[in-house]
């Protein structure tokens, strides 16, 4: 049976991290005027929506994650006049909007919870996640993801709040029906205004098993998961589904689920071509695998052919039944030409077009993080003074003050991992501050802007941003990159990532060498000779034998 055709399955994503992308009034922040002065950057780029993380008024505990109005505008990004003009600015280039939703918490600032901590009778009470303490202790032992317990004691009523993630971030209620209300009615005021979709935080985890149970304890760990309790819980899909008919069904939008825990068989449900909940989720099992016993903090490698089973699963289970996206990069993760790529100044070029082709062969909506375009790499952040994402900051002193790893370790970690690395300024051009700021950036720029920028990039057509064009460009005429079925060749490879792509009659070969080794490879007959659509050498040919070179990636065509 032929999939149903959306423009959001044919398009492609890319987030802006307002906060680094570009200030325009030299606050050291970047700001909505400054995306507006780069929307033809973007425009050229070929990209056809943008993912907007947070420009909600916040306090920036979580930069803009943690949200104090869900209807005003951040000061130090501008005015709602400016978000207006901004999306009629995008809308007149034919690029889409998508907000982030961050709504399985808000700000301990946010009206709601400033009410509800008042009193136990209080209207708002029930917006929240209140227990007793249990024993004269938390009432459970869950740890959050930003360190420390999950649960904050409040003296005003003698009782804890949950916070999964800072204690700046309580959990909204998503049981009390009035808070789903809430949620939609605001949704519904962003999509009156225009916008396109949502990109929805941690959309997973806003279902709690009632009765919260202790979550399972590592060895040596000093907090208990709440995953198993929280992750896919019980109503998420009622609450999607109810999101879905109250709100989204009206609109003609692109959705995205942030679904940390999320496996293929959740997936089908979350994401079912039916439409009846989201259009597509970002799962974590690729970013998973090189991670370990103290969660991410490590140095691990990727093993390539466990990378190559979780985009097979993902790209077969779902065929026909659900949608996926594809991303390497976002605000979260450290970059990826310095995590499965070679960011050595002989291969960084090399490996991020080797990376970016073989993600935007794949099938799905391919997501791109600003800099990303670029091949922008990981930062050579010298002492944890330097760092302003609170949960690396706040797991350097838990894994060092409790003596579990020592702190030189645990800086390698974080200049390997941290999502700081993913949040230094977008490097312009080779200018101060690499053009993003005249003033005192926020976070330090990473010294390698003076060779890797958007102006070099731009005047130079083997760039690594001319080939992301490239890349857009070539899906955009080419129905059987967003519809053809994915088949991956060769899984047991340890360097070589090679799938096939088939859509009616026609056929794509994608190669991609992970490794600096050159690698013969023998090819399927029937691509000899083939068309060659994109490659990041310049002298390739397609013969039964090819000579893969150190991160070369090929796509023939037949
Ligand atoms: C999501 C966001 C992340 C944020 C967290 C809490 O994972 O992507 O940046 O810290 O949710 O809102």
């Amino acid at each position: 049976m032929e999939e149903n055709k959306r423009w959001w399955k044919e398009s492609v994503v890319y987030q802006i991290y307002p906060r680094s992308f570009k200030d325009s009034d030299g606050d050291g922040i970047g700001d909505i005027n400054g995306i507006i002065e780069k929307l033809d950057y973007l425009k050229n780029l070929g990209i056809d929506v943008i993912w907007l993380s947070p420009v909600y008024q916040s306090p920036n505990d979580d930069n803009g994650y943690d949200i104090s109005d869900y209807q005003a505008i951040m000061q130090e990004f501008g005015t709602m006049e400016d978000f207006d003009r901004m999306l009629a600015a995008a809308h007149e280039r034919g690029i889409r909007i998508m907000m982030d939703l961050v709504v399985n918490h808000t700000s301990d600032e946010h009206k709601w919870f400033m009410e509800s901590r008042r009193s136990k009778d209080n209207p708002y009470r029930d917006y929240y996640i209140w227990r007793e303490a249990k024993d004269g202790k938390e009432p459970n032992n869950w740890g959050s993801c930003f360190s420390g317990s999950a649960w904050k004691y409040d003296k005003a009523t003698d009782m804890y709040y949950l916070h999964l993630f800072s204690e700046k971030q309580p959990d909204l209620n998503w049981d009390n029906e009035t808070v789903r209300k809430e949620v939609f009615n605001m949704m519904a005021w962003w999509l009156e205004k225009g916008v396109d979709g949502f990109r929805m935080d941690v959309i997973s985890m806003i279902s709690k098993v009632p009765g919260l149970p202790d979550g399972p304890k590592e060895k040596g760990a000093l907090f208990g998961d709440f995953s198993p309790y929280v992750i896919n819980g019980p109503h998420v899909h009622d609450y999607l589904k109810e999101m879905r008919r109250e709100v989204l069904s009206k609109y003609d939008t692109i959705t995205v689920g942030e679904t940390a825990g999320v496996t293929v068989q959740e997936a089908e449900k979350y994401a079912a071509d039916d439409e009846s909940e989201l259009n597509m989720v970002f799962q974590f099992e690729q970013n998973d695998l090189d991670g370990g016993e103290h969660s991410k903090w490590n140095l691990k490698k990727i093993y390539l052919p466990d990378l190559k089973a979780v985009f097979n699963r993902w790209q077969t289970y779902l065929e026909g039944k659900a949608w996926n996206s594809l991303y390497w990069n976002n605000h979260d993760q450290p970059r990826v030409v310095s995590r499965f790529g070679n960011d050595s100044s002989e291969y960084r070029e090399l490996s991020a077009k080797m990376l970016a082709t073989c993600l935007h062969m794949m099938k799905g909506t391919p997501y791109i993080y600003q800099g990303e375009e670029l091949g922008m790499t990981n930062v050579p952040f010298e002492s944890i003074d330097e760092f302003r994402d609170i949960e690396s900051i706040n797991a350097y002193h838990e894994f060092t003050e409790n003596n579990i790893i020592a702190p030189d370790d645990m800086m390698k970690y974080l200049r390997y991992k941290s999502r700081d690395n993913a949040r230094t300024p977008m490097q312009w051009d080779e200018g101060k501050n690499a053009g993003f700021t005249t003033g005192t950036p926020w976070i330090k720029v990473n010294p390698n802007y003076t060779r890797i920028n958007a102006k070099e990039q731009l005047g130079r057509e083997d760039s690594v941003f001319h080939y992301y064009r490239k890349l857009i460009e070539l899906r955009k005429k080419n129905p059987i990159i967003v519809y053809g079925k994915f088949e991956l060749l060769l899984p047991e490879d340890e360097d070589i990532f090679m799938y096939a792509r088939n859509y009616g009659d026609e056929q794509l070969l994608v190669l991609c060498n992970f490794s600096d080794k050159v690698r013969k490879m023998e090819i399927p007959d029937e691509f000899v000779k083939g068309d060659i659509w994109i490659s990041n050498y310049e002298d390739v040919t397609a013969d039964k034998e090819i000579s893969l070179r150190a991160y070369e990636a090929v796509v023939l065509h037949i």
